[in-house]
């Protein structure tokens, strides 16, 4: 497979995951990629590596354009092995490259990976290294989201190699956003966001600031996933949208999630839907025996309320609402206004453990509403006038 040309002197040497369906419990219905770089100046610079079982493919595209006894730097951004995955391969092609990480670059691939024999060249948040006729400057992004976690700057050609930062689980053929439509890709790059930074919000407005500090002039973002953002409308859309939502800031909607055995749960969830469409709250409802948590968490960057509803089975949470909150609780969404609610047979109590994880988030919220068996019109009033109450707050 063949290399391809992004910039002059700069080829994308990634792979395409088409078949793709999950990345660590993230639905990716339209697979994934994972995008390298290969920089050829006087000392030639592969930025990243792929997946382990994707290498072949970016160990050809890179071979079609230069031999691997030719490259002198290895960038590793980020060691999660799908940007690491074969970058033992690639060093044992390569033994002459020097690896260039941050500290925690490197302790992260020595516990990955036998590093016997690597040379590494660490740098430190700013840091520049000329490669020829460009200069690489580094950006470390700890936290966003593991601690090795950089960027790198390609001065000269105005490039920013962002790592996940700014990326898509979106595979399609082609390489560019303005090759695809842009709604489609903000979105993809949205989910993203949600599924996978939204707990490092803070890190993420720092990052934001350091390149503002730094006066990175940016004319086009590679990320290592999906789609690569050029032009100034571009850069700045999706620079634009990450300061919102690292910022916490929400729209103001409603979020509605819930699972149902026979259909208690589910009509307190149309009651919940009915107070917010009468109040002119734009909302959205998700049942997750037909939704994956994935597809659910974009609608919590612009939700102000949140609602959660359980069919108590074995007086347990139900195993998909059990699922969901666990995992929407490890993204951390903030500055949400909530409500557990949810129906039993013989044991009430199961919601208070939605509710602890309100208290834990540190939400706003009022005590939850549970219902034994079916619920009448009279309870349905009811839970109407406590949505109603929630909307006050
Ligand atoms: Fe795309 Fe954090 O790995």
């Amino acid at each position: 497979m063949k290399a391809i040309e992004v910039k002059k002197g700069v080829y994308w040497v990634g792979a395409k995951d088409w078949n793709l369906k999950e990345f660590h419990g993230y639905a990716t219905p339209q697979g994934s990629t994972y995008n390298a770089y290969l920089l050829m100046d006087e000392k030639i610079t592969l930025v990243d590596g792929v997946k382990h079982y994707m290498s072949e493919e970016n160990l050809s595209r890179i071979k079609s354009v230069v031999d691997f006894s030719k490259i002198s730097y290895v960038v590793v951004n980020h060691v999660e092995m799908d940007h690491s995955g074969n970058i033992p391969e690639i060093m044992k092609l390569a033994p002459q490259a020097k690896v260039v990480t941050n500290t925690a670059g490197k302790q992260a691939l020595e516990a990955h990976f036998d590093t016997t024999g690597w040379q590494f060249e660490l740098i430190k948040s700013g840091d520049t290294l000329s490669i020829g006729s460009r200069t690489l400057a580094f950006m470390t992004t700890p936290m966003l989201h593991w601690p090795d976690s950089m960027m790198t700057y390609v001065k000269e050609d105005k490039l920013l190699l962002s790592n996940d930062g700014f990326g898509q689980h979106y595979c399609i053929d082609a390489l560019f956003v303005k090759d695809a439509k842009f709604d489609v890709v903000m979105e993809h790059a949205k989910s993203y966001y949600a599924n996978i930074l939204f707990p490092f919000g803070a890190q993420a407005e720092k990052a934001l600031k350091t390149a503002g500090d730094l006066g990175l002039d940016i004319e086009m973002i590679a990320p290592s996933h999906g789609l690569i953002w050029s032009g100034a409308e571009e850069v700045n859309a999706i620079i634009g949208n990450y300061g919102k939502w690292a910022s916490g800031a929400n729209e103001g909607k409603a979020v509605i999630v819930y699972d149902t055995m026979w259909g208690a749960t589910a009509a307190l969830a149309d009651v919940a839907m009915g107070v917010f469409q009468a109040a002119g709250i734009p909302v959205t409802k998700h049942c997750l025996s037909v939704k994956n948590v994935s597809d659910i968490m974009p609608d919590f960057l612009d939700a102000k309320y949140v609602l959660i509803g359980n069919p108590t089975l074995n007086n347990q949470l139900f195993p998909r609402v059990a699922g969901f909150v666990t995992y929407m609780k490890g993204l951390a969404p903030k500055n949400k206004t909530a409500l557990a609610f949810g129906s039993y047979g013989w044991r009430p109590g199961v919601v208070n453990q939605i509710q602890q994880v309100f208290d834990d988030l540190g939400w706003q919220s009022i005590p939850p509403f549970e219902e034994k068996y079916t619920p009448k019109s009279d309870v349905l009033e009811k839970f109407k006038e406590k949505v109603e109450e929630l909307i006050k707050l």
